[in-house]
């Protein structure tokens, strides 16, 4: 028997996560990483020939390279599915303000908050705001992403916010990370516009959208829909203009109050909702109805040290499929690194190390509409995969604030390795 070529062969995984089988993940499945003893990845090609045991695969596959996984921990590339990339200015100042006491609405208010970083991104030309982007990107994949969904929303002008996505498309031409773009016009009123936000609705409804629908630079269209930002009837306008232009809604839903978001979501076919702090019993119920994937970001619960969390236990419990995020953005949760949020979700919002293995991978795929590409670690899917430097899923989340990925394969090429200094 002549043996198949494979580009790349990973063996001996001491845990192999595949979390193949159902996607999205719910309830009891949830808990299940699909893990494979002594398990092995051949690939070829962009995708996933076979998984199996590494006897097996090392029988039927001759690789042109094969890494050794032994007593490290192998999983599915991970899926952010909630980033704010295309900021080129930080708000360090505010955080301290934060911890004297400010809150981050307070600092929004007075002038603070979204509209500083919208400044630094008027101001930055476009090849400033591709460099920024590309360097996050190139962070992302050090901790273990291989895909991204990436916000605009700090730009506010018509050009502006098409200068963004057209960042974000330009930095994922240069890095070896996915990227699913989103427009998010409606982030917040800009001072132009302080006292017509109609006015402003009317500009990312009748104008943005078009644009960036017209260029193809967004999938989806995002709405920050919140007390002191736009209001459930803004946001059920602007996602009516998004779906007549082929984009698919997705917003920001009670972050900081009950606002009727996680309804909006449902009405109006979202992909998912996210954040989801003060979502009420009915707003996960409708949530579960209309199939929308919750997005939960416990780096802001973090980071402005809200004094709670989403209820991930009651929407596991309600059959919901958990998906969480980074929400990297200068303002509430300033990191590339999903292993740390897997960290926060189990100390703070009390899920297994399972789950939240499940939620950056099969479940945050599904949230981009990707399920059927990526996530999970079975033939005809991209093969993204990271290797880290941990025996197995649990000691993830647990061995929390520093790197593990010590290489991460992107479309079947080792793209990231961790460096060892003498
Ligand atoms: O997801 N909530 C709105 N947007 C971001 C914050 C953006 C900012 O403060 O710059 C968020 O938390
Ligand atoms: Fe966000």
């Amino acid at each position: 028997v002549s043996a198949e070529p494979a580009d790349l062969l990973v063996v001996h995984a001491g845990e192999l996560a595949t979390l193949a089988g159902p996607a999205p993940r719910t309830g009891p499945a949830l808990r299940d990483v699909g893990a494979l003893p002594d398990g092995a990845v051949a690939i070829r090609g962009e995708h996933i020939a076979a998984v199996g045991p590494t006897r097996e695969l090392e029988r039927r596959f001759r690789a042109a390279r094969t890494i050794d996984a032994s007593g490290r921990l192998v999983t599915p590339g991970l899926i952010d599915a909630h980033t704010h990339p295309v900021f080129v200015s930080l708000r360090a100042a505010e955080f301290e303000m934060r911890l004297q006491g400010r809150t981050y609405q307070e600092i929004a208010a007075a002038g603070g908050g979204i509209r500083s970083t919208v400044a630094g991104v008027r101001a930055a030309d476009d090849d400033a705001l591709a460099r920024a982007v590309e360097a996050r990107l190139r962070r992302f994949l050090a901790e273990g992403t291989t895909t991204i969904e990436a916000k605009s929303g700090y730009g506010l002008t018509l050009a502006d916010e098409l200068r963004s996505l057209r960042a974000i498309r330009e930095a994922a031409r240069r890095v070896p990370v996915g990227v699913a773009p989103t427009l998010l016009g409606a982030h917040d009123v800009p001072p132009e516009f302080r006292e017509d936000r109609e006015g402003y609705v009317r500009l990312v409804a009748e104008e943005m959208v078009p644009a960036a629908a017209r260029e193809g630079l967004a999938e989806f269209c995002d709405a920050f829909v919140e007390r002191g930002f736009f209001t459930v009837e803004d946001g059920r306008a602007l996602f009516r203009a998004a779906r007549a232009h082929g984009l698919r809604p997705r917003l920001h839903a009670d972050e900081f109050s009950d606002c009727g978001g996680a309804a909006l979501a449902a009405e109006v076919g979202a992909i998912s909702a996210d954040h989801l702090l003060h979502v009420s019993d009915a707003g996960i119920e409708a949530l579960r109805r209309a199939g929308v994937v919750p997005v939960l970001l416990p780096g802001t619960h973090f980071s402005l040290g809200l004094p709670s969390g989403a209820p991930a236990r009651r929407m596991i419990e309600a059959g919901l499929p958990v998906a969480l995020a980074t929400d990297c953005n200068p303002g509430t949760s300033l990191t590339e690194s999903l292993p740390m949020v897997m960290t926060l979700a189990c100390v703070l919002l009390r899920m297994t190390p399972a789950e939240a293995l499940a939620a950056v991978t099969v479940n945050a795929a599904a949230a981009l509409a990707r399920a059927h590409d990526r996530g999970r670690l079975e033939p005809g899917l991209r093969a993204d995969l990271v290797v880290w430097d941990v025996p197995d899923h649990r000691a993830l989340p647990y061995y929390y604030g520093v790197g593990h990925a010590e290489t991460v394969v992107a479309g079947g090429r080792p793209v990231w390795e961790k460096k060892t200094h003498a």
